[in-house]
């Protein structure tokens, strides 16, 4: 019987439209089955080389999910056999082009009853993200049978010098040819075919149970505890400043503050916190932080 996929993404840099190609190979090869792959524009674009106030100015809208108008799009088919999202986090969310694709009624219409699979490129931290993503998507009562996390592997400071190189020039190389290029390396963005592989199995057998399992032996998605540390308390936080930055009527102000609270905390106040839950309750709360780490590399939602 032939396959109908969707595959509906959003990207600025042409990272996540990358990661979509490679991913999907393994699925066209496959007989009689069509994959569709639309890429979505916000009707009022977003600048990519970002400048510093305008990336800030993204976190208020990205947290509180305010949806933009998106450029017309259309779906070839009605009903899908599999769908797939591409998306990646900003400020710990799911991007405001990608919030207002799963806001969409359209693109809800076509997840309704539908398996999907998530897949993400992003710096390091996508579980807020994912998160709510899975809300969203079970509000338009589709079936989350898949996750793919890919992320920067470098370590989380020299990620941190490296995104915002690229976000603010434009530029995915070595700064000052010292630093390692940024993003999802491209052997990574290659090797997410090998996923593909594994969906298409399932596909075959129009199985979904035990995909995200298997997808987990493949390291498809990789819960590091201090990031999984760091991103829980930062949620909140960053939920209390977004409600206050859209109240006020001081946000350019407030948006600069925002800017710096974020590199203290992620530089000074980070450390020192991870430094003493280290020494005082993570070696006390091991069952309880295996648990967590099984519940966000898994996609069923609390
Ligand atoms: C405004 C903004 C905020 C971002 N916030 C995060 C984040 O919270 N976590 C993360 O891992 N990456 C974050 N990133 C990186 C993106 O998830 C993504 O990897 C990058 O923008 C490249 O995606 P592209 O395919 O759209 O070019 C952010 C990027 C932007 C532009």
């Amino acid at each position: 019987m032939s396959k109908k996929i969707l595959a509906v993404y959003f990207t600025q840099s042409g990272q996540l439209g990358d990661i979509i190609d490679h991913f999907t190979k393994p699925l066209e090869s496959f007989p009689d089955t069509v994959v569709e792959k639309v890429r979505i524009y916000p009707a009022k674009p977003f600048p990519f080389p970002w400048t510093s106030p305008l990336f800030f100015n993204a976190m208020p809208e990205s947290v509180d999910g305010v949806p933009t108008a998106l450029e017309p799009f259309t779906f070839k088919e009605a009903q899908y056999d599999l769908i797939i999202l591409g998306y990646q986090p900003w400020f710990l969310s799911p991007s405001i082009p990608a919030g207002s694709l799963l806001r969409h009624l359209s693109f809800k219409a076509v997840l309704n009853n539908t398996p999907v699979v998530t897949i993400s490129g992003c710096r390091n931290m996508w579980i807020n993200a994912q998160e709510k993503v899975k809300n969203l998507l079970k509000e338009a009562g589709a079936n989350l049978v898949g996750n793919i996390a890919l992320v920067d592997r470098h370590n989380n400071y020299t990620s941190l010098v490296t995104i915002l190189y690229w976000m603010l020039t434009g530029k995915k190389d070595r700064k000052w040819g010292l630093f390692p290029k940024p993003g999802v390396s491209d052997e990574d963005i290659v090797n997410s075919a090998i996923f593909g592989e594994t969906v298409k199995m399932h596909l075959q057998k129009n199985e979904w149970s035990g995909l995200q399992t298997r997808l987990q032996e493949q390291h498809a998605v990789n819960v590091r505890y201090s990031l999984m540390f760091i991103e829980r308390k930062a949620g909140r936080i960053f939920t209390i400043w977004s409600k206050i930055i859209n109240k006020s009527k001081k946000r350019s102000a407030l948006l600069v503050a925002f800017k710096y609270y974020l590199l203290i905390a992620l530089c000074i106040a980070a450390p020192i916190i991870l430094l003493v839950d280290a020494i005082f309750f993570k070696p006390f709360l091991g069952k309880r932080i295996k648990k967590q780490k099984e519940y966000y590399a898994g996609v069923t939602l609390k």
